[in-house]
C-alpha cells in the first residue's frame, strides 16, 4: 500500500474483530512510530502496551470514572464509545510526555513542540497500522480519568494520549471534512 492510499483508507475504528494483534506487528508500529520527527530530535515519546488484563484494567477505571461523573451530572466526552473500544481492541498503547513533567525550564513552547512531535509519532502509527491492515482509535477521552490511570500505573510522565489497535470490523462511513480551501490562506 502506497502513502496516499493508507491515508485516504484510514479512519477511526470504534468495532474490532475478538482477534489478537500478534505482538510482532505491535513492535512493527512502535519502530515506525519513532521514526518521526521532533523538535531537536528530542523524541519526548514514551509508550505503554496494554493488552488482556492490563487493558481491561484501563477500561474497568474509565467505566468507573464515567458512572462517577454521571452521577454528579458532569460531561462525559465521548468516554462510553471510547471505553467500548478499548474493551474490543487487542491492544492500547498509551503514549506519554517524558519531560513535561521532569525539567525545570519547561514551557509553553518545549510543551507545543513536544506535543507535536508526539502527535507526528501517533499519526505515523496510525498510518503504519493502516498499512498492516489493522484499525486504530486516537482517544483523549483517557484524560476524564488521567488522576486514576496515571495512580495506577504510577506514571512519572505525563499522558498524552491512547491508542487503541485491533482487526477492524466496521464498515467505513462518509469522511466528514472541510475542503481545503476552506481552511487555508494562500499569500504570494
Ligand atoms: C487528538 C485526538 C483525540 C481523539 N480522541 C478521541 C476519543 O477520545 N474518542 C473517540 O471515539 N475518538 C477520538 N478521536 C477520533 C476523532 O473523533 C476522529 O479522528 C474524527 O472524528 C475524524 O474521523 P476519522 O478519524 O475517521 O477521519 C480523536 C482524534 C484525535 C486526533
Amino acid at each position: 500500500m502506497d502513502i496516499k492510499q493508507a491515508i485516504l483508507d484510514r479512519r477511526s475504528i470504534r468495532s474490532y474483530q475478538d482477534r489478537s494483534v500478534p505482538r510482532e506487528l505491535i513492535e512493527e508500529l512502535l519502530e515506525l512510530a519513532v521514526k518521526a520527527p521532533s523538535g531537536k530530535n528530542r523524541q519526548p515519546w514514551r509508550f505503554l502496551v496494554l493488552e488482556g488484563h492490563k487493558k481491561d484494567m484501563l477500561a474497568t477505571i474509565m467505566a468507573d470514572k464515567v458512572q462517577y461523573r454521571k452521577q454528579k451530572n458532569l460531561d462525559i466526552g465521548s468516554c462510553e464509545i471510547s471505553i467500548a473500544a478499548i474493551q474490543q481492541a487487542s491492544s492500547v498503547i498509551l503514549v506519554f510526555n517524558a519531560f513535561s513533567k521532569i525539567e525545570e525550564d519547561y514551557n509553553h513552547y518545549r510543551l507545543l513542540t513536544d506535543t507535536q512531535s508526539i502527535g507526528a509519532a501517533v499519526q505515523t502509527m496510525l498510518l503504519a497500522a493502516q498499512n498492516l491492515g489493522l484499525g486504530t482509535l486516537w482517544m483523549c477521552d483517557i484524560f476524564y480519568s488521567e488522576g486514576e490511570i496515571c495512580t495506577w500505573l504510577e506514571c512519572n510522565d505525563e499522558l498524552i494520549a491512547g491508542v487503541a489497535i485491533g482487526y477492524p470490523n466496521q464498515s467505513l462511513y462518509p469522511r466528514p471534512r472541510k475542503p481545503w480551501t476552506e481552511v487555508t490562506e494562500w499569500l504570494r
